[in-house]
């Protein structure tokens, strides 16, 4: 059956400021976000507190053998009006962005049985449709039915930077140099993993944001939005 709503994937590198579009086309047209990486990251937290995952480098049979413990949910928090993540019931939606969890996230998250139970999560949040969803894989594996597909990218340069004044703002610790390292570092794994790399799905649209403001990165979503709109005559 057709969905009423679409499905929209927002796919690309670290740090190019991927849920920060894709939050604010969701709000724009009334669509729940859902931003992956976080669940990826609070997974990475639960096992980087049990010590299976530290200095960049994750202990797959530990890992594998606790999965089940692992919880991951959103919930609505009326004050940002934005979704928490929460790992087992644990707002942790501070912690997962801390640099130590940012060191560990790909190695565990490509380790294939993770990415098997986030997949599961992730299609079931988006079965009805109506859901801006960001991540690395959302176009070419959770959902390649996706009505809108987008590739976001943007220099190594100016997504360090972006990334070190938004921890910056939130009062967290921060070094640029360190930040670009991790930055290029996490590109590289992200892409060469055997299991769902991060690619480009060939009927994805690439957004590069290096020189755009939010208000035209919107300016270019809308044109997009109601074309498709218009050609599957959901308008
Ligand atoms: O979007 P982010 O930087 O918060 O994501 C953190 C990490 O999670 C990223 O380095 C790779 C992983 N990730 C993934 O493998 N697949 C996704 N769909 C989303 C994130």
């Amino acid at each position: 059956m057709e969905r009423k709503k679409f499905i929209i994937a927002v796919d690309g590198y670290s740090s190019c400021g991927k849920s920060s579009f894709a939050k604010a086309i969701a709000q724009r047209l009334g669509y729940l976000f859902i931003d992956s990486g976080a669940m990826y990251r609070a997974a990475t937290l639960f096992f980087t507190r049990e010590s299976h995952a530290k200095e960049g480098a994750a202990d797959r049979d530990a890992i594998v053998n606790r999965l089940q413990e692992v919880n991951v949910e959103f919930r609505w928090n009326e004050l940002t009006r934005h979704n928490d993540t929460c790992l087992n019931g644990e707002n942790v939606e501070r912690e997962i962005r801390e640099s130590i969890v940012s060191s560990n996230v790909s190695a565990v998250s490509k380790i294939p049985e993770v990415r098997e139970k986030m997949v599961t999560l992730q299609r079931k949040m988006g079965e009805n449709g109506g859901i801006v969803m960001d991540g690395r894989d959302i176009g070419t594996v959770v959902f390649p039915d996706a009505e809108i597909k987008i590739f976001m990218t943007a220099s190594p340069e100016i997504r360090a930077k972006r990334r070190y004044l938004e921890l910056i703002e939130k009062k967290m610790e921060a070094d640029l140099a360190s930040v670009l390292r991790n930055i290029t570092e996490r590109d590289r794994i992200d892409e060469s993993r055997a299991v769902s790399p991060l690619r480009k799905a060939s009927d994805a649209i690439v957004l590069d944001n290096s020189y755009m403001t939010p208000e035209e990165q919107m300016i270019w979503f809308m044109d997009i939005y109601n074309q498709k709109s218009k050609d599957e005559g959901r308008d």
